[in-house]
């Protein structure tokens, strides 16, 4: 797909061809430019290079060819402008705050987001005047009573992680706009290959790579993605202060965009059926995963995603010691807190990702003893479900 087609190709095809620029050696797949600077012809041709007169690479912090070629790609996958790809996805929140907001401001953000974030917002960007409170992510109403006119921002991640809640985004990005706020989707659960936040009216999109893009648990990285104006606030504050994506870790994202759409329906189907199964089980209490049509917010995820995700959780009677011993009888699934990954991760949320909060805080968003949070991956899914069984012949 050349740059200048202007046709618009489905998703998939976008995935595969969107942004390759085919160098004079005609390589078929893209190339990885680990290279720091770019050489110039002329004084003249630096100097012209160096004022943006005319375009091209100076020097990596500010562009490279195999980094550039995986942002355009994904700005095509998330029907934005632009993408800026960054060395993790905290530092494309970082770096979307620090660009965009300024001392005195205010951010409104969902309760329960990941562990780092809710750190910066509440440890780091306090520190510098920028005051975050939070609301819950599915009740309009506490959004709105958050909103002060210093708010600059709302914030949010959907589906939540570990609870598999479901936030409107067209509805939030609505009270966003009526009250002169950015809403920013955190959309590393789904990516672009289930959910496109810009198209329900999202200002700016970020995203963990490190997560399903990547795919393989191989590279920490991650992207803001948004109009020409938004996103080139975040570069120029990526090209000064230096958060860039390694040439490497940007071809590797390459290569996971091409295979993400198959790989996240193969996710989605796969946790769809073992959260059906879960559901049916004594030793379950509940079960989070929109999937299912007990999920209060099914209907919504329906209409806004194009599958359900690869993470599910679930309550288990016995609190933390039933939790634990579920955790230790699995063999295949892996105990660790990643996501996103081809292998099956499983994780007890109260003890690990949560740990730093009090229990009240926990309590607060849901975050019971009992509860365990499984990222299904690619493994056969009557594997999984054996291995899963382990886990419920432990608590007999
Ligand atoms: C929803 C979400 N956002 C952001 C991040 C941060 O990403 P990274 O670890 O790439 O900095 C994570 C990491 O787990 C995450 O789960």
């Amino acid at each position: 797909m050349s740059d200048n087609n202007p046709k618009k190709y489905a998703l998939s095809t976008r995935a595969v061809r969107a942004g390759q620029r085919r160098s004079h050696e005609c390589e078929h797949s893209e190339p990885i430019y680990t290279t720091s600077s770019f050489v110039f012809d002329s004084a003249e041709q630096a100097a012209a290079r160096f004022s943006g007169e005319s375009p091209g690479n100076v020097y990596s912090r500010f562009t490279n060819p195999t980094v550039n070629t995986f942002e355009r790609r994904l700005a095509e996958m998330e029907e934005g402008d632009l993408c800026v790809a960054t060395a993790s996805g905290m530092a494309a929140i970082l770096s979307t705050c620090l660009a965009l907001l300024r001392t005195g401001e205010h951010i409104v953000s969902s309760q329960g987001v990941f562990g780092s974030t809710a750190v910066l917002f509440n440890n780091y960007l306090a520190r510098y005047g920028i005051d975050t409170s939070y609301a819950s992510l599915t009740d309009l109403g506490a959004w709105e009573q958050q909103i002060k006119p210093e708010t600059k921002m709302l914030f949010l991640e959907t589906p939540s992680n570990p609870l598999a809640e479901v936030a409107d985004i067209a509805a939030l990005a609505d009270l966003a706009h009526s009250h002169d706020c950015l809403l920013v989707v955190d959309n590393t659960v789904c990516t672009a290959a289930l959910q496109q936040p810009l198209l329900h009216g999202a200002d700016l999109v970020v995203v963990s790579t490190t997560k399903y893009i990547d795919g393989q648990g191989r590279c920490v990285g991650g992207a803001v993605v948004a109009n020409e104006a938004l996103a080139g606030e975040a570069l120029g504050f990526l090209r000064t202060a230096g958060p860039c994506m390694s040439p490497f870790n940007a071809w590797v994202f390459l290569k996971g965009l091409e295979t993400l759409k198959i790989r996240m329906q193969a996710h989605s189907a796969s946790a769809l059926q073992i959260a059906q199964w879960l559901e049916k089980q004594n030793a379950v209490e509940q079960v989070y995963y929109a999937g299912l049509e007990s999920h209060p917010q099914h209907e919504l995820a329906k209409r806004q995603q194009k599958g359900f995700g690869g993470l599910l959780a679930f309550d288990l009677k016995g609190g933390r010691d039933a939790a634990w011993r579920f955790i230790n009888a699995t063999q295949l699934i892996s105990i660790t807190a990643n996501l996103g990954d081809a292998k099956s991760t499983i994780t007890h949320p109260a003890t690990t990702t949560h740990g730093r909060l009090t229990q009240d805080e926990r309590d607060s968003v849901g975050i019971g003893d009992g509860l365990v949070r499984i990222a299904v991956g690619l493994e056969d899914v009557e594997d999984l479900m054996e291995d899963i069984q382990r886990g419920f012949s432990a608590l007999q």
